[in-house]
């Protein structure tokens, strides 16, 4: 049932122009309005964490339907350790606003932020980050991962044409 749960999906980015890691993320969630702190359940052993307890800093992209089949096929299945993502996916990076991680510039909202705190949950470590700045890079919907993967909104259209399968 824990798959019932509406997720984004996002693209995770850290490390700099040399050493660099991207995972797909969908357990991301605003944590507290006050500061606003963002958290990102990440597996013990991905590539990614490792590099964001290295650097402190990451920055999360929000997936529009253009991006979802690399986010699906190499940000999400692939390990930074062994190839370069961005490489592979073709993926245009820039240089951040206020951190050192590189930014999906096809990627509609970026939040860039520095880690507060590490905590271990369960078989994960949620990555507790506060977004130094928040943009957007086009007017491109986000995707929503429930059975399947939707735009926002049309999550709507599936409800009112069935409603049990909420
Ligand atoms: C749609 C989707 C969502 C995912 N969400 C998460 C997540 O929230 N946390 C996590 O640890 N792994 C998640 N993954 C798996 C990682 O993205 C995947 O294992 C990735 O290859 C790890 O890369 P890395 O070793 O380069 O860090 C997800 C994968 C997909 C396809």
């Amino acid at each position: 049932m824990l798959n019932s749960l509406p997720l984004p999906i996002t693209v995770i980015t850290v490390g700099n122009k040399n050493k660099k890691a991207a995972m797909t993320a969908s357990w991301v969630n605003q944590l507290s309005w006050s500061p606003p702190y963002i958290g990102v359940a990440i597996y013990h052993s991905w590539y990614t964490l490792k590099l964001i307890r290295e650097y402190r800093e990451f920055a999360v992209h929000l997936v529009s339907s253009d991006l979802v089949e690399a986010a699906v096929r190499i940000f999400g299945s692939m390990s930074s350790k062994k190839v370069d993502k961005f490489k592979i996916a073709r993926i245009t990076v820039v240089p951040s606003k206020r951190v050192k991680a590189p930014i999906i510039i096809k990627a509609p909202i970026v939040y860039e932020c520095k880690v507060i705190k590490i905590l271990k949950i369960g078989d994960h470590y949620l990555v507790i980050g506060e977004p130094l700045v928040a943009y957007r890079n086009n007017d491109k919907l986000p995707v929503i991962l429930y059975d399947n993967v939707h735009k926002i909104g049309d999550l709507i259209k599936v409800y009112q044409k069935n409603p049990n399968k909420m």
